[in-house]
């Protein structure tokens, strides 16, 4: 098994003054959640997501050799201008993958940023980011060290992005994306996302997402406090055995292509993930009222025409509406007549399926 030595490099077989890459990382949309960890990054449970297409952070990342080697020295830019406020969180994560990126000392770094979907959209941007910023790094390494394979590249990639936000390990790569241990997925792992290993159904080819912007405020919760509410949480254990369960049961359904089956797991995943915040102390209700109108609506439409569409959430109000390729115009339809009125500015972003990062 993998271990976190593994990620500690030997020494480099080549040196590089300065240079210049770019990537481009999306966002995902987890089926099974990842709410609660242990030390140093580690899942409570597995969790596997879509990666998506459309939604996506783009980041370049300039390098080049200093004077000493005492301090992490970076600027930040986000679109193109200084942004402070991101600063800290970076400073954060040099210092914990350093032991990973022992060169990380030696350069002046020029981060830039920019995401293609709206700032405050209330869109992780911290996945897309963290994986974005992560591959760029790996893209250095990579120039010090020319024998790596390209495994290692995305594996460490993801081992790095988890380090900056968990989530963020399952945006390297596409299209369906697993992390933390589970006994039926071959080489799965809490310290990376690996991809889905067994063939996907051709239901799930192109699946879509929209996502309905119901509430673009800041987030009334952290991730970090959020993951902190599930220690001494009085249903954390039996959360955490019923995600091994419903990973089990996503991966027979992404096999077999049972999308009433795909429903009901992805919908309770996504209530259940809202009730661990209901439940916790101090409780939280993250949804909103047109979340649940947003919602009702789902169900009624799907009762009356049969098409396979359905929720999912993250830990905040937006709802992400799931379906099939071949039902988009009808969703849509549902979508723009229906549920656009309960989103605000009636903003929404078209997204699907995707297959990971990109270099530029
Ligand atoms: O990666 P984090 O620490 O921001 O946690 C994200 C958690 C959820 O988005 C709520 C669920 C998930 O698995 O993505």
């Amino acid at each position: 098994m993998i271990s976190e030595k593994d990620f500690i490099p030997s020494n480099y077989t080549h040196s590089i003054e300065k240079g210049l890459y770019k990537w481009s990382a999306p966002s995902n949309i987890a089926l099974v959640k990842y709410w609660g960890k242990k030390d140093h990054q580690i899942p409570a449970n597995p969790s596997i997501s879509f990666t998506l297409n459309n939604c996506k952070t783009l980041t370049s990342l300039a390098f080049e050799k200093k004077e000493g080697n005492d301090n992490f020295s970076f600027d930040l830019l986000f679109e193109g201008k200084p942004k402070e406020d991101f600063k800290p969180k970076i400073q954060k994560f040099f210092e914990r993958i350093e032991q990973y990126l022992p060169f990380l000392k030696e350069y002046h770094f020029t981060i830039n940023t920019e995401n293609t979907f709206p700032h405050s959209s209330g869109i992780a941007s911290s996945a897309s980011g963290m994986a974005a910023l992560a591959i760029n790094l790996m893209s250095l390494e990579k120039e010090l060290n020319p024998e790596m394979t390209e495994e290692h590249f995305f594996q460490k990639a993801s081992f790095l992005a988890r380090l900056g936000s968990g989530s963020a390990c399952r945006s390297v790569k596409g299209n369906v994306v697993v992390w933390g241990n589970h006994n039926e997925i071959d080489g799965s792992s809490d310290l990376f996302g690996v991809e889905f290993p067994s063939k996907i159904h051709e239901n799930f080819k192109n699946y879509q997402d929209t996502i309905l912007l119901v509430d673009r405020g800041e987030k009334q919760v952290s991730s970090t406090v959020g993951h902190d509410l599930m220690h001494n949480h009085s249903y954390a254990e039996r959360r955490f055995e019923q995600a091994h369960e419903n990973l089990s049961k996503i991966k027979a359904i992404l096999e077999s292509g049972n999308l009433q089956e795909f429903i009901k797991i992805v919908e309770s995943e996504a209530l259940t993930l809202h009730a661990m915040m209901l439940t916790s102390m101090p409780y939280y209700i993250l949804m909103k009222p047109n979340t649940l109108e947003i919602i009702n609506r789902i169900w009624k439409f799907r009762n009356e025409t049969n098409i396979p569409v359905c929720f999912t959430l993250d830990a905040g109000a937006n709802v992400h509406v799931l379906y099939p390729e071949n039902v988009r115009e009808e969703v849509l339809e549902l979508i723009k007549n229906e549920l656009v009125g309960f989103c605000q500015n009636s903003q929404y972003i078209c997204d699907e399926i995707g297959f990971g990062a990109k270099k530029l």
